[in-house]
């Protein structure tokens, strides 16, 4: 596991999420009022990039379909697929997002 780091994650407004790349990863980070999360930037029903999407009750809905998969959880509300989530932290206006590096 690694920390990568976003910064200055005030670039990412409230009720917003927008597409990187941290560590060779597509992820879709975003804001809500409960904090930042990070997850996959990649729909499971047809690969969608889940950064380009909107932010709505908790959830990302998908800009392809408006499927949507919970910030928290990355668990698909509409397709019961799964996005996988990464742990994050806020210091000051950095965000640090922890991904298991690939050993290949
Ligand atoms: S590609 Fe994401 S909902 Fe269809």
């Amino acid at each position: 596991m690694a920390w990568h780091t976003i910064e200055p994650a005030s670039k990412i407004r409230l009720g917003e999420v927008l597409p990187f790349t941290v560590a060779g990863k597509r992820l879709a980070v975003g804001r809500t009022e409960r904090g930042y999360f990070a997850m996959d930037d990649w729909c499971p029903h047809q690969g969608g990039s889940l950064g380009e999407g909107t932010i709505e009750d908790e959830c990302v809905l998908c800009p392809i379909h408006a499927y949507g998969y919970h910030t928290l959880t990355g668990e698909g509300v509409d397709d019961g697929e799964q996005v996988e989530v990464y742990p994050v932290e806020l210091d000051g206006d950095v965000l640090r997002i922890r991904i298991e590096e690939d050993l290949e």
